[in-house]
């Protein structure tokens, strides 16, 4: 077990996950670390790609079967790729001992004292959708657009029903709780309403509750708004907030939405390239940040209180030049060097570390300490 452990309700330590695709391994999370404390909402923030999702699908244990299904699987190479990922999870290997690197999932997720990637389907089963539950991103595929939204509720509790206990009006109870608290409409409603004829956010605050039902220890809330016009966002980050508050939830909320990280997150680890570049409390991130990526990211959308100090300041910043890069090639050293500003021969040659620069504020940059002040 790492040190501080019980501090954490979920400790994620040097995370990587690749899929296969037809132009090769997509490592899409690399060497990813990060702690979340209980009671507490942490907000995966970055551009489109940089690994959030995956992240996400890793502590759900669900990142193989979706790199299995939704690549090239089927492909000579890729399939050899997936069996030496087998052969060497029996023999205890990972990537690094046998020299190739490797689709899947390797590192530690600590939860409650053991780590999540040791388990097998059937212990991962127990968890996730029990005590870890999970909001995907994109919402209308995940609900039946036709089965009433009461009985598709009740599912999720039936599914973890293993041993019959539950009576069905304990889960009526339970289901009525829930859509409760994420205030979807009356009773009468509840059991006609079909997905088909919710109005835009019913279906995702409809999610939120599928996802709350078993009384989660942490929740997983993936792009909860995003598609959705500015009121009804509104009326789901009041859902979230109103939730978290009531049952004391533990939250990884995962998004590029600023304004839903600066009223729903305590602290943000901003992501790019698959790796965490900053991450510190959400005040740091959003109104002080000190790396380059963080800067240029908020930049591309900057808040007016930014704009008035930048300029105060005299700084030159712009938002993010040139698009995300490649994950089936990253660049070396630092994957943030072809579109940084400050970049120097070091970022180019060697991989930063990722260094803890203040209490609870983690960099990972070469010229943290040379760069302006923000
Ligand atoms: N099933 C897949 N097969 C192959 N590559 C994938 C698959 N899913 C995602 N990727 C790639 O993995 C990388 C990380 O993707 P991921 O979806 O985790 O990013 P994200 O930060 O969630 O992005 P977004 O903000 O767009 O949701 C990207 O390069 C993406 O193209
Ligand atoms: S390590 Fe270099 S390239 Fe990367 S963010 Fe820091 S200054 Fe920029
Ligand atoms: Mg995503």
């Amino acid at each position: 077990m790492p040190e501080h452990a019980d501090e954490y309700v979920l400790k994620v330590e040097n995370l990587r996950a690749a899929y296969t695709s037809k132009r090769g391994l997509v490592h899409a999370v690399n060497d990813v670390s990060f702690g979340i404390r209980r009671g507490e909402s942490v907000g995966l923030f970055g551009e489109s790609g940089a690994g959030k999702s995956s992240v996400a699908l890793a502590i759900l244990g669900i990142f193989e079967k979706t790199a299995k299904f939704g690549s090239a699987s089927g492909d000579k190479e890729n399939k050899r790729l997936w069996e030496l990922r087998e052969k060497a999870r029996k023999e205890g290997k990972t990537s690094d001992d046998i020299g190739e690197k490797l689709p899947g999932v390797e590192g530690h997720i600590w939860y409650k004292g053991e780590d999540l990637l040791a388990l097998n389907e059937e212990e991962f089963r127990k968890i996730r959708g029990n005590e870890i539950t999970y909001v995907p991103q994109g919402t209308m595929k995940s609900l039946n657009p036709y089965t009433n939204i009461q009985l598709q509720t009740a599912e999720s509790l039936w599914a973890h029903d293993d041993e019959s206990v539950l009576y069905e009006r304990e889960v009526l109870r339970r289901v009525l709780q829930v859509l409760d608290l994420v205030e979807i409409g009356d009773i009468d409603i509840r059991k006609a309403l079909k997905p088909k004829e919710f109005s835009m956010g019913e279906d995702q605050r409809v999610l939120i509750a599928m996802a709350l039902i078993m009384v989660p220890e942490i929740l997983i809330a993936d792009e909860p708004t995003t598609a959705l016009d500015v009121g009804v966002q509104g009326r789901i980050m009041d859902a979230i907030n109103l939730v978290r508050e009531k049952l004391d939830l533990t939250m990884l909320l995962i998004t590029n939405d600023q304004g839903l990280m600066a009223e729903t997150a305590d602290r943000i680890a901003v992501m790019s390239a698959g790796r965490i570049m900053e991450f510190a409390d959400a005040e740091t991130i959003l109104m002080y940040p000190g790396h380059p990526f963080t800067r240029a990211f908020l930049m591309s959308n900057p808040s007016m209180e930014m704009i008035r100090r930048i300029r105060e300041k005299g700084l030159i910043l712009r938002g993010i030049p040139g698009s995300p890069p490649d994950m089936t090639n990253p660049p070396s050293g630092c994957p943030f060097h072809p579109r940084c500003q400050y970049k120097r021969n070091i970022c180019v040659e060697q991989v930063p570390e990722y260094r803890e620069v203040e209490d609870d504020h983690w960099i990972f940059c070469h010229r943290y300490e040379e760069l302006p002040e923000f």
